[in-house]
């Protein structure tokens, strides 16, 4: 029996997949390396001194993917494997609603030929639009201002719908918050494509020297000091909260939707200060506009996944600049 990992090369998935090696977990990691690249997979190796079958291959290629599925025992399914820029989804919204919807409705139409009923879905907190109230629950309303919350929103139903149709199918949907930092080998972490639209990959070329300054997109919302609030939330703490959920539909049936973060917010200036405080660097920075589409404030209600998952983020603010900065320095 083996765990699929579509989307194991990327950042999170890389994550999880040692997490899952290191407790013994026999997996298969399928990717077709459109935001990732091959030597991922030799890291996961070195750092967990295991190995594990993979397969370059594009979910939407579902040929291909049968191919996976004939030959191995996969009884369950990690899904990472998606496009995730907003920016980039507002431009080419045909190719993100085609990888990130046609690619699922293939892996599941043929998890569904091979019997397979059990997935773990990476979904966003981008779902839950500009949230009225704070911190966030899961069972506030559902809204997307973007193609690529869209695909989320999308999917979140699609796999509703097939638990529906068949009540075996088991799904955990997990509404990640904002993900930083990187493991403590320094040998996996956040790659981006391009100049990074995320705050971390841009805090860390800004102190290395790559680009001169960060620029804070605005600091004049209704928060402490003016800059955005956001949940951040160990790489390491995610893919942790991955096994959680998979050991939950393990034991149970039904639909589970679980946010990961941590349940305290941190302001962009907070961030930056933490980040030269720890890592006893300058990250030069200046006030620009609003970015379109942002929202003040974001962080999660965690209780529900401490409750019924007994799955808590453990890592602060602090170990996160840390590590962040020293894959940084390892991959410069
Ligand atoms: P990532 O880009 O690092 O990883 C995604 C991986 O999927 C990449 O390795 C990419 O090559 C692969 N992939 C994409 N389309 C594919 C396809 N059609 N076939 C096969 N492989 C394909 O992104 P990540 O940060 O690791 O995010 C993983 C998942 O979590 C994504 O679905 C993303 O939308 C979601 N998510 C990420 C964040 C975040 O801040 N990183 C937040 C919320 C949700
Ligand atoms: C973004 C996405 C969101 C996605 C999430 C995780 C947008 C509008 N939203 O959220 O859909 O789920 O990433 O992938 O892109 N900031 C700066 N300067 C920068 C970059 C960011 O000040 O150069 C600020 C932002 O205004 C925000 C905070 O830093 O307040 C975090 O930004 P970011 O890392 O992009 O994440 P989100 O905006 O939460």
């Amino acid at each position: 029996m083996s765990i699929l990992v579509t989307g194991g090369a990327g950042y999170i998935g890389s994550h999880t997949a040692v997490e899952l090696l290191d407790t013994g977990e026999n997996i298969i990691i399928l990717d077709n390396f459109s935001n990732s690249s091959p030597e991922v997979l030799d890291k996961i190796k070195q750092i967990t001194k295991k190995d594990f079958k993979f397969y370059k291959v594009d979910l939407l290629d579902e040929n291909a993917l049968d191919k996976v599925f004939e030959e191995n025992n996969i009884d369950e399914v990690i899904h990472f494997a998606g496009l995730k820029a907003v920016g980039e989804s507002v431009e080419k919204p045909i190719e993100y609603y085609n990888n990130n919807i046609t690619g699922t409705l293939n892996l599941l139409k043929v998890m569904k030929k091979y019997n397979c009923k059990k997935i773990v879905f990476s979904s966003s907190a981008t779902v839950y639009g500009n949230p009225k109230t704070l911190p966030i629950k899961e069972d506030f309303p559902l809204s997307t201002t973007n193609p690529y919350g869209a695909t989320k929103l999308m999917i979140e139903q699609i796999l509703q719908d097939v638990n529906v149709a068949d009540k075996d199918f088991r799904v955990a949907i997990l509404r990640y918050f904002n993900p930083i930092g990187a493991h403590k080998s320094g040998l996996i972490g956040e790659v981006p494509n391009g100049i990074p639209n995320n705050i971390m990959p841009y805090i860390v070329r800004v102190a290395v020297g790559k680009y001169n300054e960060l620029t804070v997109f605005g600091n004049d919302y209704d928060t402490e000091d003016g800059t955005g609030v956001r949940d951040y939330i160990h790489v390491v703490d995610l893919a942790k909260g991955h096994l959680s959920a998979l050991k939950k539909i393990r034991e149970n049936s039904g639909v589970q939707i679980y946010n990961l973060g941590t349940g305290r917010g941190y302001s962009v200036l907070e961030l930056v200060k933490t980040f030269e405080k720890v890592n006893n660097v300058k990250v030069n920075y200046k006030i620009g506009d609003r970015r379109p589409g942002d929202i003040a404030s974001c962080f999660a209600d965690v209780n529900k996944a401490k409750k019924e998952m007994n799955w808590v983020a453990t890592k602060g603010l602090e170990e996160m600049c840390k590590d962040s900065w020293n894959f940084i320095l390892k991959n410069k």
